[in-house]
């Protein structure tokens, strides 16, 4: 080996052994007689000292060198005169008796330390040297280690790893797909999995019994802070089970990534119906760090020729503990905030409970102090808090409240990177129907199974059907989704009618999976869980990105290779392709 131990762990222990060190020169501070050095590996960073009183000559030899220059050093180890305690090393350092340069390098394009200097583009363009960061290696660190424990919770429970394959067929449901064409089979494309769904239901008719693959899957969708073009699940699926089952086990894995990553124990996770969510949080992945629940006001506003409650769909409200000291001017921005385009909402009301029990709205005229005591009542206000109200489109208005009501939150400092709060939800509708195509859709996937209470419903009130579905939330992001699967072929063929398909088309899009259907299906369920947003929750990170070694940028794109990038005329042609230019 080019080292005797790493740049990480040498301590107070080893004064007094020769080492060798094999790394990269982060940075060196020429103090004319004396050098000082420090060296970087994917341990921990050494320092290193240059002595012209101790070796003049050496000493020369070493002050040219460059930053990220490869190196390796031998000398011995020493206590420092000054430590530093925040590092591991900090008590040693090493006098260098030779050192070897295995690698020049060119001045790298942004400071490579904890915190750079270089912008987003070109820490991706040059994503192998800013993987030398330590937050973004330890990014990674943290990710194998999620893998890893995530592996041996599966491979204790009885599940196997089984590899399904890339280059698979274009499917009209879910997301769009990316593309491949086939050379061989010229006018004719593979799709690359956006799950890979159907095959693990096969590998349930085929007996694998519980399966499991941390598997890349490929969506071809608007990017943002938590989604990657391609990107990478914790894929399950189990046969003979109920919804009970999966939900019991998959508690048991989160539970165990969190004792083995972070430490923490987490308590039972709560669950919640679909429509409680919606209900308590106006949105379907509830950050339940912090109470603050949508209250319903319509009882209590209607009546009082205040027109804007008295025509709305819908009056919510939020009590905000503790803030009924917002100013007139904070409460003039807010406004502005819930009116900005993404939030939607006309306007806002407020009422504050100040400390001396008076009650306070922005509404008076309309709503004396006796009125505006119920509101209290009906938020469990207290001396001290402000009510804020929305009104008007009942799903719009319950849209524009779950975002304020994350908004106060974060405002009011209750959403700590450092507290979990998982929570089930559970009963999500098995279809939703879409203005656009004028037709249902399945809100999870086609696979998903109807309760069997509500299957009667099917022909009658679609959109009252509630799935046996499921999705695991925490701090507000959907970290999983799974349910139990249809496994009866009359079933299935009877929900691709209900999703506007005409029997030819079920048969040639999803053939494969009814046939096998007839063949003896195990009943069957599955859950996948979003690893790179499991990842960053981990770490505390609002972005997926630097949990992923290589990630594409908003635009889909790899700036470091330069991809997607077009291909020459003899391979297009080959693939029987003609491209125009528009
Ligand atoms: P679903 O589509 O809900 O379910 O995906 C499962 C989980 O994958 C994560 N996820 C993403 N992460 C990053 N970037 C993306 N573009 C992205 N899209 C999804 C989310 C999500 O909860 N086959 C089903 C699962 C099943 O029924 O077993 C499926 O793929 O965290």
């Amino acid at each position: 080996m080019l080292r005797t131990h790493t740049c990480g762990e040498l301590t107070i222990q080893n004064v007094g052994q020769s080492v060798t060190l094999s790394g990269w020169l982060q940075r060196s501070r020429d103090l004319g007689e004396v050098i000082f050095m420090d060296l970087r590996d994917r341990y921990g960073i050494t320092q290193l000292v240059f002595n012209a009183q101790v070796n003049a000559e050496l000493c020369e030899k070493a002050r040219p060198l460059g930053r990220e220059f490869v190196l390796q050093i031998k000398g011995k180890v020493a206590e420092r005169s000054s430590k530093n305690p925040k590092m591991p090393t900090g008590d040693i350092e090493i006098i260098v008796d030779e050192f070897t340069v295995w690698n020049v390098a060119q001045t790298p394009p942004f400071t490579i330390e904890e915190n750079t200097d270089g912008g987003d583009d070109i820490r991706m363009k040059y994503r192998y040297l800013d993987i030398r960061r330590s937050p973004v290696k330890e990014a990674l660190l943290l990710r194998a280690r999620v893998a890893s424990a995530a592996r041996s919770y599966l491979d204790e429970q009885n599940f196997v790893e089984v590899e399904t394959p890339v280059l698979i067929k274009s499917t009209p449901e879910g997301a769009r797909d990316f593309v491949v064409p086939s050379r061989m089979n010229g006018g004719e494309f593979y799709a690359l999995p956006q799950s890979p769904q159907t095959f693990k239901q096969l590998l349930m008719v085929a007996g694998m019994d519980r399966y499991y693959q941390i598997v890349k899957c490929f969506r071809d969708e608007d990017l943002r802070a938590d989604r990657q073009p391609e990107f990478t699940q914790i894929d399950c699926e189990m046969s003979f089970i109920e919804q009970e089952d999966i939900l019991n086990t998959f508690e048991g894995m989160i539970r165990h990534l969190f004792k083995k990553v972070k430490n923490v124990t987490l308590e039972s996770l709560p669950r919640i119906t679909f429509a409680e969510a919606m209900r308590d949080y106006g949105n379907d992945k509830p950050d339940i760090r912090f109470d603050m629940k949508i209250v319903d006001m319509a009882d209590v506003v209607g009546g009082k020729n205040f027109k804007v409650f008295d025509d709305a769909g819908a009056v919510l409200a939020i009590c905000v503990k503790g803030a009924a000291s917002y100013t007139r001017k904070q409460l003039d921005e807010l406004t502005e905030w819930v009116k900005r385009p993404q939030i939607g909402a006309t306007g806002l009301v407020y009422m504050r409970y100040n400390d001396d029990n008076t009650l306070k709205s922005s509404v008076d005229k309309f709503y004396p102090e006796e009125d505006l005591k119920k509101w209290a009542e009906k938020c469990k206000a207290s001396a001290g808090d402000l009510i804020l109200v929305l009104a008007g489109d009942a799903s719009k208005t319950r849209k524009a409240m779950s975002e304020l009501r994350l908004e106060m939150g974060s405002r009011m400092g209750l959403r700590d990177k450092d507290t979990f709060c998982p929570l089930w939800v559970l009963d999500f509708p098995l279809l939703e129907w879409s203005e656009e195509t004028n037709r249902w859709h399945a809100m999870h996937h086609p696979f998903t199974s109807p309760k069997p209470e509500d299957i009667s419903l099917l022909e009658t009130d679609p959109g009252k059907v509630r799935a046996n579905a499921y999705d695991m939330v925490i701090n507000g992001v959907e970290v999983g989704g799974g349910s139990i699967r249809i496994f009866n072929k009359e079933l299935q063929a009877k929900m691709f009618g209900i999703l506007g398909f005409t029997k030819e088309d079920a048969q040639a899009q999803f053939g494969f999976l009814m046939n096998a259907f007839e063949f003896g299906a195990p009943p069957h369920g599955g859950i996948a869980f979003g690893f790179d947003r499991l990842c960053s929750l981990f770490g505390g990170a609002d972005s997926i990105r630097d949990y992923i070694a290589f990630p594409k940028n908003n635009s889909g794109r790899d700036v470091m290779i330069d991809s997607p990038a077009p291909i020459s005329a003899e391979q297009l042609k080959e693939l029987q392709i003609e491209v125009k230019k528009v």
